[in-house]
């Protein structure tokens, strides 16, 4: 078997004797899109920043390319893995272009190339040339969030961290967003970690689903097998409602026809 692109051996983070991740043991296969769903304080924050170093694990390795990250040199290690922070976090007197440029320019590309790079990513992310010159303020939320990918994408990453990527978007936009995201994942080619309060939106987008709860992996499956059921029953419920609605809506176009 092809050795995983990330791995999590029994890792575990505490914060003043808490667990905030517990005991995760996890392989995630280069080209995997996996999303990280959960209560609100379960973890996924946690778990992602222990892939790029963003918080250090209390105990147990994560892997990166059969590396233990602990081992690598946090800016090279971020050089290989995009990350779209909870809330997007862009820079708000920085415009978009110097959002988009900030990993190239702390990585010294020469100029022309950080200028080319831009103008590709707006237009890899969907956004017009012209918004490169704008402040964050001056953007929709939507826009905000594409200006956030394309920053993470800047340096060519293999991974792609995402967290909450789509929160506070009304729901057309977020579903465009979602699917552009996957279109952008299977055309670069990438890893993808992503955190979402949405379930509907992990069973539409990802290919493995990741349930935390109290800081533990309570199950790990793919959609199709998540929808068939499940024995926990924090996991059934979670995926009870929008199976529930599916249905219903699916009942309701058949009842019309
Ligand atoms: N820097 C920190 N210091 C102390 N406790 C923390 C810190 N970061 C997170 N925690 C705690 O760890 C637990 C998990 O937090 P985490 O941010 O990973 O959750 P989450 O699943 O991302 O939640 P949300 O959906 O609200 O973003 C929570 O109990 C949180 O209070
Ligand atoms: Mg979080």
């Amino acid at each position: 078997m092809a050795e995983p692109l990330i791995a999590f051996q029994t890792v575990s983070k505490l914060y003043a004797g808490q667990p905030a991740v517990e005991a995760v043991t996890l392989d995630i296969p280069a080209g995997q899109f996996v999303a990280v769903v959960g209560a609100s304080g379960s973890g996924k924050t946690t778990l992602t920043k222990m892939v790029n170093r963003l918080v250090e694990p209390s105990s147990g390795s994560v892997l990166v390319e059969g590396a233990d990250v602990a081992a690598s040199d946090p800016v090279q290690l971020r050089r290989r893995i995009g990350y779209v922070f909870q809330g997007v976090g862009l820079f708000p007197h920085l415009r978009v272009a110097e959002n988009i440029a900030i990993t190239p320019r702390l990585l010294k590309w020469p100029q022309p190339d950080v200028a080319a790079r831009v103008i590709e990513l707006l237009d890899l992310v969907g956004l017009p040339q012209a918004y490169a010159d704008r402040l964050p303020d001056q953007l929709s939320g939507g826009e905000r969030q594409r200006v956030g990918v394309a920053r993470a994408l800047a340096a060519r990453p293999a991974i792609l961290l995402m967290d909450e990527p789509f929160g506070a978007l009304d729901p057309i936009t977020r579903e465009a967003l979602g699917r552009a995201t996957r279109t952008l994942h299977d055309k670069l080619g990438l890893t993808t970690l992503m955190v979402t309060h949405d379930v509907q939106e992990a069973l539409l987008l990802a290919d493995r689903i990741l349930v935390m709860a109290g800081g533990r992996l309570l199950a790990d499956a793919t959609p199709r097998d998540l929808l068939k059921g499940h024995p926990d029953p924090v996991v059934a419920a979670l995926i009870d409602t929008p199976a529930r609605q599916a249905r219903a809506l699916s009942a309701l176009m058949g009842a019309g026809a």
